[in-house]
């Protein structure tokens, strides 16, 4: 490409200098006939220089159209070396835009997967109550399950709002210095009465260390994995809570001693409708979005989560905040 400028700069040099001499050398012998040979000569010399333009753009130009027509064999068509970095953005964004719409064409199959089930539920107690095979006795039951499935219905469509919003905000947006120990009691405030009804106890403790971010983000983000720990856990459990500080920073920790994760499904279990236990979570209401949340927030919050779990023995979650410095 550089080697390519540079012929064409001393080509169109060269032109004007020649232009320029031959101008002269007739305006110097033919003084009578000066300012129309000048004029004419001047026009032709600016139409030669159009189409040398035209040409030489054209010419410099088509081995990038001819790049642009294989963009799967991007590095293989580089018509010059300094291109490569820019086709490797170019290739970075194109295998990003992919695994986007990958993830939308999944997200969008599983959201109408989510939303079948309870509706063909709704469906099918409805129709029964209408056309009378229901008994009487039974309609309490049929409604309840009727209700019951409206609201995971509604859970579902919070969830998937709460996503899409996340998807959209940047990060570190309207972001505030927060104390998470108290947001942390709150929260577990909320759940006691779950907690109680699993028979697992729950507890807060820490520091008041404080982080920059944004109240309710974290009050979901503590609310989920809190929920998590008492719905998969057992009678008896309990589910610790803790907010600790180190040099680099501020952790807030949700540790169970439930059911745990296998390890085969650690890797997916942030996923959007990932679920490990799936008849545990489904019965219990679980969307399988709960923890892809909690990835979003803790993306927003420039943070970073770690999870540790055996089977049978329980999970600890802890998402570690930068400092504010
Ligand atoms: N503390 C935990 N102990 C054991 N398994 C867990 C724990 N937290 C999450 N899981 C597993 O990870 C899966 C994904 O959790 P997530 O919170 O995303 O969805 P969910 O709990 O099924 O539904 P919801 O969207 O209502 O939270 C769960 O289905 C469960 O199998
Ligand atoms: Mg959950």
């Amino acid at each position: 490409m550089a080697k390519k400028l540079f012929w064409l700069f001393v080509l169109v040099g060269v032109c004007f200098g020649a232009a320029g001499a031959a101008l002269s050398a007739v305006l110097l012998t033919q003084q009578a006939y000066a300012p129309w040979l000048s004029l004419l000569l001047g026009l032709l010399l600016f139409a030669a220089l159009l189409l040398l333009a035209k040409r030489l753009s054209a010419w410099l130009l088509s081995p990038l159209v001819d790049m642009a027509k294989d963009l799967d064999e991007l590095e293989k068509n580089a018509p010059y070396p300094e291109l490569l970095p820019f086709i490797e953005t170019l290739r970075r964004q194109q295998v990003q835009k992919d695994e986007n719409l990958r993830q939308r064409q999944e997200f969008s199959a599983n959201v109408s997967h989510e939303l079948k089930t309870p509706l063909t539920s709704i469906s099918g107690y409805a129709e029964m109550i209408e056309t009378g095979i229901a008994k009487d006795e039974d309609v309490k039951e049929f409604a309840g399950k009727i209700h019951a499935e409206a609201g995971r219905l509604i859970d579902l469509i919070r969830d998937i709002i709460k996503l899409s919003e996340l998807d959209e905000a940047e990060p570190g947006e309207e972001m505030q210095p927060l104390s998470i120990l108290p947001i942390a009691q709150d929260t577990a405030g909320m759940l006691a009465f779950n907690a109680e009804k699993a028979g697992v106890d729950i507890s807060v403790s820490g520091c008041y260390a404080q982080v920059l971010g944004r109240r309710e983000l974290l009050e979901e983000l503590i609310y989920n994995l809190c929920d998590n720990a008492i719905r998969y856990n057992r009678p008896g459990g309990f589910v610790r809570v803790s907010v600790t500080e180190d040099a680099s920073s501020v952790i807030l920790s949700v540790a169970d001693n439930g059911i745990g994760i296998p390890p085969e499904h650690q890797e997916r279990i942030f996923e959007r409708f990932y679920r490990a236990d799936k008849s545990r979570s489904k019965s219990s209401g679980g969307t399988g979005l709960g923890l892809a949340i909690v990835k979003h927030i803790v993306i927003q919050h420039g943070a970073e989560l770690k999870l540790e779990s055996a089977e049978g023995k329980g999970t600890t979650i802890s998402v570690l905040f930068p400092r504010i410095s």
